[in-house]
This record gives C-alpha cells, sequence and structure tokens, in this order.
C-alpha cells in the first residue's frame, strides 16, 4: 500500500477503511478480514463510531501485529474538555487493547472548547499515546487559528472531499501552510 509521509515522518498508509456506522461485531470481523486481504492497512474508527473495541477483536481473529497496522480514532465532541479528554482516551485505547494509537484527530472544531482540546492533543502526542495528531472538518479558519497557537502543529486534517465536495479553498489554502 502506498503511504504518504507526514511532517514528523510517520508514514500514513494513502488509503484507509472507514469504519463509520459499521457496527455489527460479525459484519466488523468479516469486512476488516477482507480489507486485510485486499491490502488495506489503515483503520479509520472514532468514539463516536462505538466500533474500537469491534475493531480491537477483528483484528486480533485476523492475527495481524500491531506495528503492520496503521489506526486512526477520534476524540469525540464531547470529550474535548479536560478531564474527559484524557478519560475518553484512556478509554479509546484500552478498547483497542494498545498503548497507542497512530493517529488521533479532534473529530470537529467545538467552538469553546477546541483550543485546550488541541494542548491535550499535544500532551498525548509528547507521552506517546498518539504518533501522530490532527484534525477534522476544519475549514481555513480554524486552521489559522490552530497554525498560530500550537507548538506541536497538526499532521493532518480529515475532510469530507469528493466530485461533489472538491472543497478548492480549504485544499489550496493548506498548500501555504508552513510547518
Ligand atoms: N472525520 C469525519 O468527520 C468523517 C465523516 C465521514 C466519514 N469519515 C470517514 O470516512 C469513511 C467513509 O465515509 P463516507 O462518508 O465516504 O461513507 P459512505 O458515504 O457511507 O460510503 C461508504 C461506502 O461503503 C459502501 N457500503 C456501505 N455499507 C456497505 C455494505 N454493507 N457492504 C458493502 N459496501 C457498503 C457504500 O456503498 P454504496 O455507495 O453502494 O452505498 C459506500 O461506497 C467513514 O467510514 C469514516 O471512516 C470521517
Amino acid at each position: 500500500m502506498k503511504s504518504v509521509r507526514l511532517y514528523n515522518k510517520v508514514e500514513i498508509p494513502a488509503v484507509g477503511f472507514g469504519l463509520w456506522k459499521n457496527v455489527i461485531p460479525g459484519v466488523v470481523n468479516k469486512s476488516v478480514k477482507t480489507a486485510l486481504g485486499a491490502g488495506y492497512t489503515h483503520f479509520d474508527s472514532a468514539q463516536i463510531y462505538f466500533n474500537e473495541r469491534f475493531l480491537r477483536n477483528a483484528l486480533q481473529k485476523a492475527d495481524v501485529d500491531r506495528k503492520d497496522v496503521f489506526i486512526t480514532t477520534k476524540i469525540w465532541n464531547s470529550n474535548q474538555p479536560d478531564g474527559k479528554f484524557q478519560k475518553s482516551l484512556e478509554k479509546s485505547l484500552k478498547k483497542l487493547d494498545t498503548d497507542y494509537v497512530d493517529l488521533l484527530l479532534l473529530h470537529f472544531p467545538v467552538t469553546k472548547t477546541r483550543q485546550q482540546a488541541w494542548k491535550l492533543m499535544e500532551t498525548a502526542y509528547k507521552e506517546g499515546k498518539a504518533k501522530s495528531i490532527g484534525v477534522s472538518n476544519y475549514t481555513i479558519s480554524h486552521l489559522e487559528e490552530l497554525m498560530n497557537e500550537s507548538s506541536v502543529k497538526p499532521m493532518v486534517n480529515q475532510v469530507e472531499l469528493h466530485v461533489f465536495l472538491q472543497q478548492r479553498r480549504t485544499i489550496s489554502s493548506l498548500k501555504h501552510i508552513r510547518h
């Protein structure tokens, strides 16, 4: 699988297997097994998908080594406040049965909590609980705010992007962001 090198030198597999709405354990097992067989190594989960534990079980059933897969999860909006953030991350790591995720994302730019939540993301990164950190659903103004305020810059902005939603301004703005 082709990968993309993030600025912190982490290699992210270019195509990931999305797990949104995949919440029936048997279906998770079967689909993850099929995805692995097809060459996927990157699995995109989130706290709000309620399937981190099912993903862990599916990967264990498939007998893959932790180091051979790239796991993404996302901090849900209501878990952004200090205290809740750390508890929810520990829960996610426990559900995934791992000491770290390869990529941890803030799921949405919540108005009142996103700025302090990013500081908690930086701590999680420095503690090794996330090999890389990023955001999701951020627009240009959110990215500008983050680039101005952060000490660890985001490595990823996960956004919806396809022919019917091309987000040209957001994508072209990223070209001007320098770490
Ligand atoms: N960060 C975020 O906020 C965010 C938001 C949305 C998605 N995501 C991530 O991106 C991934 C993809 O999202 P998306 O919006 O592209 O999802 P989507 O529009 O629901 O597309 C899912 C794809 O899976 C297919 N599919 C669904 N159920 C299936 C089944 N039972 N058997 C076989 N194929 C099935 C669909 O086929 P059909 O086209 O034939 O229905 C479709 O091609 C998500 O899983 C998630 O990981 C992240």
